[in-house]
């Protein structure tokens, strides 16, 4: 057994519902609080004083000077699995270039797919065990990573087994997502549906086969795939035993509705979604996954984050830390902008980074700091968890322990 403590507060997220808004009087603040664990759970979390007196034989790991715990973050939404870099696209974006002229001069995604292909599986390693470091630091212990810059079936496997390569490396949590629909590529000789049959008949039997992941998304936007030959794929993709996830609403409405009605884990982006579907999708148990790292990049507006939470659906928050249009990848820099102008509360932000988007990774053990839960936890040098999002990323957690263990 473990004793970490004692915090000046620690901030279980416990005792909170999954959905809907959130006051920061329902918080539990533990003052001189202790954690207890246990094989990588936590036993108890409560007063350092009294477990240490209930607890002699455990050893003590001390807290020295004004700290506080939280829950370690859960980042839903990645794309860190890639080769090459976009900045061009960026400077030109901020010229005034169209997405036409900049896909004209070599960028866009299919730039990212040319630099993913050329990459070996082993730079993809490494690219991606760099990212997670980065991401490590600022207290993020699970991280979704998908695949969708290789579009074919060698390529796309080349990414998901380098996801699972950098998954023994790591003891981060990585949970990969096949997201061969991401676009069809330039190379592929037949209609996005026969793509999509592709992606169905060749590449999701072997990501299967393999045990590569156990999840499939889609980019569903006038420039990708459209919703019907989507909805079709879908289904067949849950046929065959995937979780569902999307990419819906970026810039066109309609696609968050089909997310719910295939039963997707989330629905991600939606910042187009119009208040008709903001209703339907928080009436769902489908997540709603706000990126405020591709608002950024790209200068859109950012999702209806206030409005789904007032509707009483599932919010989360993640970077979608891409090449492309989230170059970013800071979750709490993201998440405290994404607050000012949504006007969310702390406890509304700090579970969209931890429980709530655990939920929608179908991990359940993890997010909160209560009795059985995976001990993944952070620490940061101040007296008050509110000082977190004031700093807006800038102060990063001093101590990160993954599995009750100090991983930083
Ligand atoms: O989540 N919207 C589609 N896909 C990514 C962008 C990927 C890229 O530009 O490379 C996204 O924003
Ligand atoms: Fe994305």
């Amino acid at each position: 057994m473990n004793l970490t403590g004692p915090f000046t507060q620690i901030v279980t997220l416990n005792n909170l519902p999954l959905k809907g808004k959130l006051q920061d009087e329902s918080l539990e603040i533990i003052s001189n609080g202790g954690i207890l664990t246990e094989n990588g759970k936590i036993l108890e979390v409560s007063d350092f004083d009294s477990l240490k007196q209930q607890f002699p034989d455990s050893e003590i790991d001390f807290i020295k000077g004004e700290q506080i715990a939280i829950p370690a973050f859960v980042d839903a939404h990645t794309h860190i699995c890639f080769g090459g870099n976009r900045s061009n696209d960026f400077a030109m974006r901020n010229a005034g270039k169209t997405y036409l002229e900049i896909a004209e001069s070599g960028g866009g995604i299919w730039s990212s797919v040319k630099h993913t292909r050329a990459s070996s599986e082993e730079e993809l390693v490494e690219g991606i065990l760099k990212r997670v470091n980065q991401l490590i630091k600022q207290g993020i212990t699970t991280i979704e990573i998908k695949s969708g810059y290789g579009l074919n079936v060698e390529e796309e496997l080349k990414m998901l087994r380098a996801i699972k390569k950098a998954q023994a490396k790591t003891k981060v949590t990585l949970v990969p997502t096949c997201l061969s629909a991401h676009l069809k590529p330039k190379d592929f000789e037949g209609t996005s549906e026969e793509y999509l049959n592709y992606i169905l008949d060749e590449i999701l039997p072997k990501v299967k086969e393999e045990n590569l992941a156990n999840r499939v998304d889609i980019f569903i936007e006038k420039s990708a795939f459209q919703p019907e030959e989507s909805k079709v794929f879908l289904e067949k993709a849950k046929e065959l035993g995937f979780q569902i996830t999307v990419h819906a609403d970026q810039f066109s409405a309609g696609s968050s509705r089909i997310a719910v009605e295939v039963g997707a884990k989330s629905a991600d982006h939606l910042e187009a979604t119009i208040d008709e579907d903001i209703e339907f999708l928080a009436n769902s148990n489908t997540v709603a996954i706000a990126l405020p790292g591709a608002s950024l990049g790209l200068g859109e507006p950012f999702s209806p984050a206030r409005k789904i939470l007032d509707k009483g659906g599932i919010l989360a928050i993640a970077t979608d830390w891409n090449p492309g249009s989230a170059p970013m990848g800071n979750l709490v820099t993201q998440a405290s902008i994404l607050a000012t102008y949504q006007k969310l509360t702390t406890a509304e932000v700090l579970s969209a980074i931890t429980f709530r988007a655990a939920f929608a990774l179908d991990l359940e053990d993890r997010g909160i700091l209560a009795e059985g839960k995976k001990a993944d936890f952070i620490t940061y040098n101040t007296d008050n968890f509110q000082n977190i999002l004031y700093h807006q990323g800038s102060l990063l957690p001093n101590q990160v322990y993954i599995n009750g263990e100090k991983v930083l």
